[in-house]
């Protein structure tokens, strides 16, 4: 049987990102994945992540990222939770229950933490992680095409800072009402994921007022919107810079993961193919009857 290790030291770290280059090595060769894999723990620091693993007298067997995150729940107070992200199994040693029992040593360790939930994005069919408890959450994609939104008024954009961070989480946070399920943020993390995912973050201004900002990246095949939050600004004026942030890029769509209530009818909206947010509620007085799912948000920033 093998053992849970916790935190996985570097040689095994190496041995995990070895493993798993196949599928997230996006190009990279195998030296420059582990140095990647290696940035992230160093760029996250300890207390924000860490590699757990599965190990016996063959070496590694399975791995898993494991980010101590916070949710807020519906009622606004805070949910620390356990983020699982790169569930992976040594392709000769698959099929033996090895990354449930990953998993369960991570809700186990969790529970014994005092957490409230653990939450994962899946890319496999989520009936695999139903099985180990986790209720899936609505994994919606969104499309427009540039010309259907709407022209007027748009907002200008210059590009956020560090130093805005702190500006970014309030907007973050005033953009929500209570009454949803979704990720809160610390700077810690903000800095993290502006590293892990990066999609610039743009300040949303007018005549001199900065309004929110505004996350998206030109892609070849269209503008990719992370997500926005500008508190009081109309959403056609948001849909305006949207338009005019594609057409400058000569990009004819506009797609992304939108929260819910953001989505406009021009957006098509479709499930999807992968990245199925999936929560698993721990000591918390929340429970799958309590959650309204069309209330929960989990986007493309905390994506891992
Ligand atoms: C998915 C994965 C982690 C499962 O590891 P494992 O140790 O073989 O898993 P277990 O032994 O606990 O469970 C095996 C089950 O997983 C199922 N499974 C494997 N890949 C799957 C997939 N892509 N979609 C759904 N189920 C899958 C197997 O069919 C098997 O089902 P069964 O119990 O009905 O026979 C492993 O296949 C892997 O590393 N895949 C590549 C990385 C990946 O996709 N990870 C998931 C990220 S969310």
């Amino acid at each position: 049987m093998p053992t849970y290790v916790p935190r996985l030291d570097q040689r095994f770290v190496i041995e995990a990102s070895r493993h798993t280059h196949s599928i997230w090595g996006s190009g990279r060769s195998l030296d420059e994945h582990a140095t990647y894999t290696l940035a992230q723990l160093d760029r996250a620091g300890p207390d924000l992540l860490r590699y757990v693993g599965l190990v016996d007298a063959t070496g590694l067997v399975a791995s898993a990222k494991r980010y101590s995150m916070q949710l807020a729940a519906p009622d606004g107070s805070p949910l620390p939770a356990v983020g699982i992200g790169a569930v992976f199994t040594r392709e000769d040693a698959r099929d033996r229950g090895h990354a449930a029992t990953l998993v369960r040593e991570i809700l186990r360790e969790a529970t014994a933490e005092g957490l409230s939930a653990a939450w994962l994005h899946s890319e496999i069919d989520p009936a695999y992680y139903t099985r180990l408890g986790f209720l899936p959450l609505p994994g919606l994609a969104h499309r427009a095409a540039t010309e259907d939104l709407p022209e007027g008024a748009p907002l200008g954009l210059r590009p956020a800072t560090a130093d805005d961070i702190p500006r970014l989480l309030a907007w973050y946070e005033a953009g929500y009402d209570h009454g949803w399920l979704r990720p809160a943020r610390s700077p810690a993390l903000w800095r993290y994921f502006a590293f892990r995912n990066p999609t610039p973050a743009f300040i949303l201004e007018d005549q001199g007022h900065d309004l929110g900002y505004l996350s998206a990246n030109p892609t070849p095949q269209a503008l990719w919107v992370n997500e926005w939050s500008a508190p009081g600004v109309p959403r056609p004026r948001i849909l305006a810079t949207l338009r005019a942030l594609a057409a400058r890029h000569e990009l004819r769509a506009i797609t992304g993961w939108l929260r819910p209530d953001q989505v406009d009818p021009v957006f098509r909206t479709t499930g999807r193919a992968a990245g199925i947010p999936m929560i698993h509620l721990l000591a918390s007085p929340w429970t799958a009857e309590t959650i309204d799912p069309a209330r929960t948000h989990f986007g493309a920033y905390e994506y891992f």
